[in-house]
């Protein structure tokens, strides 16, 4: 019910291949892959050959977090090189239902993801047709910050939405700052898909890996 998807820019890119190994053995779900753009976040990290080059590495489905400007121009290139889920920001797509829909026409899931101010409401018209949401927790661009409190209010807003609209519940995936100490809350705050970078890459990843899945055996009893 619950998945982990550790996200590789905390990771040591000098043996990425190896740490991936490591996630998938530890019992991740899937990889989340920050792909940033330097205009719609301040921060260049990487992109197609990067991810193209890990493909073969791993068979967990790799989630791919596009802070990108007008994400819509890259869908295609995204789903060759091995993309299974896409997720766009709200606030970065004129026309975010064509882009939606593009990412599901190209064969993938697709998710829509809300900057901390950014309000649950945006999704009204169109929470029927993603698969999953991202309920940002941190502001986007930068791995290793602090956890914003205040956004523990959005999954329930989500599941709400969704009921309001007679539509089934989409995933809801947070991201940023998400660590063994507040985990706990979040999972009971409604989220259902954790990502998490700094928590699962700094020390020991298997350990690391077993505390979020510990975590996750509480909140179902
Ligand atoms: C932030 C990224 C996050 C980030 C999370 O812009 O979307 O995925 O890597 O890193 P931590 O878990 O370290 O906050
Ligand atoms: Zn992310």
């Amino acid at each position: 019910m619950y998945q982990l998807s550790p996200s590789i820019l905390a990771a040591d890119f000098a043996v990425l291949g190896e740490q991936l190994s490591q996630v998938e053995a530890a019992g991740a779900d899937m990889v989340h892959i920050d792909v940033m753009d330097g205009q719609f976040v301040p921060r260049i990290s990487y992109g197609m050959p990067v991810i193209e080059s890990i493909r073969s590495v791993t068979k967990l489905p790799f989630d791919v977090h596009l802070m990108v400007a007008e994400p819509y121009r890259f869908i295609e290139d995204f789903r060759a090189c091995g993309a299974d889920l896409i997720t766009v920001h709200a606030e970065a797509c004129t026309h975010l239902h064509s882009t939606v829909t593009k990412i599901k026409r190209c064969g993938m899931k697709a998710g829509v993801a809300l900057n901390p101010a950014t309000p649950v409401e945006f999704l009204r018209h169109i929470i029927g047709e993603v698969d999953m949401v991202l309920v940002m927790t941190v502001n986007p661009g930068f791995g290793g910050q602090k956890f914003i409190p205040g956004m523990l209010k959005k999954p329930g807003r989500v599941m709400e939405l969704a009921k309001e609209e007679g539509v089934f519940c989409p995933d809801i995936q947070v991201d940023g700052g998400i660590t063994l100490e507040n985990i706990g809350e979040i999972l009971k705050a409604g989220a259902n898909n954790i990502v998490a970078g700094t928590s699962v890459f700094s020390g020991d990843i298997k350990k690391n890996i077993s505390g979020f899945k510990e975590a996750f055996k509480n909140a179902v009893k």
